[in-house]
């Protein structure tokens, strides 16, 4: 047996006692159908605070705003970047794939718009900053964030491979990048964090939620 239904990691389960869980963000795990992926946002989320970790949080490949909801209740005090076309894959993004990305289309997560993820997520807007449009492009000309957390989630090689190499030199020592789906069916982004991750000291810490997360905490000094 895996997980149970009602299973929640101590930490979560001592913290919901306590009372420092919000309703809102309880009542969304009782419901997210990974709920090793959430516990792991929460538990880095978490180590984000106790060690005072500076940084804003980003996500690229938002689609509807799933996983940035979660990310947003677990901390919204943080400015949160959001970074996506909000039209879905482009047609030079898909050209190169293999494997499952390669069964996808410009159409896939299409169905979505900033309106539409500002209203599932939420919350404390004021601390929500949206960058449309097709990365790397979109962040070309931004102001020099720094990070704490970074979830990416957007399943292709190029945007994989082009977030990895803008996000690590502006993470926090500290911080982590949190990548989904890190497994076989996805051929190109395996391929873009291997290359990556064959370049820097850390090593990839792998999450066994249901699609394989994988992550890179930047060491301290
Ligand atoms: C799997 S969905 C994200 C799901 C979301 N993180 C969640 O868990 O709810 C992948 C997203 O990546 C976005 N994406 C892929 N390549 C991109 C690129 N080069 N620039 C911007 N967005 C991209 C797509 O538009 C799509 O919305």
């Amino acid at each position: 047996m895996f997980f149970g239904e009602t299973y929640e990691p101590p930490v979560w389960e001592k913290a919901r006692k306590d009372g420092h869980i919000s309703h809102e963000l309880l009542k969304l795990s009782r419901n997210y159908p990974d709920k090793v992926r959430l516990y792991n946002f929460w538990i880095q989320v978490q180590r984000l605070k106790q060690r005072d970790v500076k940084g804003d949080f980003a996500e690229l490949g938002v689609y509807k705003g799933e996983s940035a909801r979660l990310i947003h209740l677990m901390d919204s005090s943080r400015m949160f970047h959001l970074f996506d076309t909000f039209e879905g894959f482009t047609n030079a993004d898909l050209k190169p794939e293999t494997g499952k990305a390669a069964t996808y289309s410009s159409n896939d997560f299409a169905d979505t718009s900033i309106n539409k993820v500002l209203k599932n997520i939420g919350g404390n807007t004021d601390k929500i900053k949206v960058h449309p449009g097709h990365f790397p492009d979109s962040a070309v000309g931004l102001q020099e964030y720094n990070f704490a957390l970074v979830n990416m989630d957007a399943d292709l090689y190029n945007p994989t491979k082009a977030g990895l190499e803008y996000f690590y030199p502006r993470l926090s020592q500290g911080g982590v990048i949190i990548i989904h789906d890190y497994n076989e069916k996805w051929e190109g982004l395996v391929k873009a964090v291997d290359e990556f991750s064959a370049k820097i000291p850390e090593q990839l810490v792998v999450i066994p939620d249901l699609d394989s997360t994988v992550m890179i905490l930047k060491n301290r000094l």
